[in-house]
């Protein structure tokens, strides 16, 4: 054992499954799960709620460093992002606020700041790690980073379920498709850590795979690299 924490990256576009497949590998890992989306939303919330113009750079990376951001660490291993010492609710996860979050997430001054908190987070005990940079640019040399990718339309149809489960399914299937392949194409192309892959990560199918058989395959790999595995 190197005594290093166990990190795990999981990376890619939206609606592609990473937030139940890492939840299940941090429970059967015992390490908690940080989803970093949830953190950029906050900050899309709070530009928000401040009436601040997300196009205006400087006052958001201002915003971002007085932030009062904390990860909190439940007993069960799940953690929960509060902002302003409130939990984050269902509102983060709004399209207009999901509009916002992608816009401001491309200002390096908002990814400092979310990065340092990732770290800081994760080097104590380790964690599951999810979002679009985590094995490129905020944990690059932990061995297992996995880059999940399924069809726009299944992430559609799995985005539209999500919405419609918790009672919030405003949007047409047409127009969710042209929010998501915007916001892909968004978070793909920026300048600032873009979602990239590369050979460093196992690219997992999550669109022919059930949830069950993802975990399966990510855990498979992840053994093989343990010490005891
Ligand atoms: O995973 P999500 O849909 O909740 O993420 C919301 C937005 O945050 C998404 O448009 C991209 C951004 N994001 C990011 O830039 N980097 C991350 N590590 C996680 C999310």
């Amino acid at each position: 054992m190197t005594g290093q924490p166990l990190v795990v990256a999981i990376d890619g576009t939206s609606g592609v499954g990473k937030s139940t497949v890492a939840r299940r590998l941090a429970l059967v890992l015992d390490v908690p799960y940080l989803e970093t989306g949830a953190m950029y939303r906050a900050l899309g919330l709070k530009v928000d709620q401040m009436g601040v113009d997300p196009a205006n750079r400087e006052t958001v990376e201002a915003l971002a460093s007085d932030l009062d951001l904390v990860l909190r660490r439940n007993p069960d291993g799940t953690v929960e992002v509060l902002l302003d010492g409130r939990r984050l609710g269902e509102e983060a996860r709004q399209p207009r606020i999901s509009e916002i979050t992608s816009s401001i997430s491309t200002y390096p001054g908002v990814r400092r700041v979310m990065v340092a908190h990732q770290r800081s987070f994760a080097e104590s005990a380790g964690a599951v790690v999810e979002g679009r940079d985590i094995g490129t640019k905020v944990f690059p040399d932990t061995p297992h980073k996995f880059f999940l990718q399924a069809p726009l339309a299944t992430r559609v149809r799995r985005r539209l379920q999500q919405l419609e489960e918790s009672g919030r399914s405003n949007l047409s299937a047409d127009e969710l498709m042209r929010e998501v392949s915007e916001r892909d194409e968004r978070d793909s192309t920026r300048a600032e850590s873009p979602l990239t892959v590369n050979s460093s990560y196992r690219i997992v199918d999550t669109g022919s795979r059930s949830i069950e058989e993802v975990v399966q395959v990510i855990l498979e790999e992840i053994r093989q690299l343990l010490p005891s595995g």
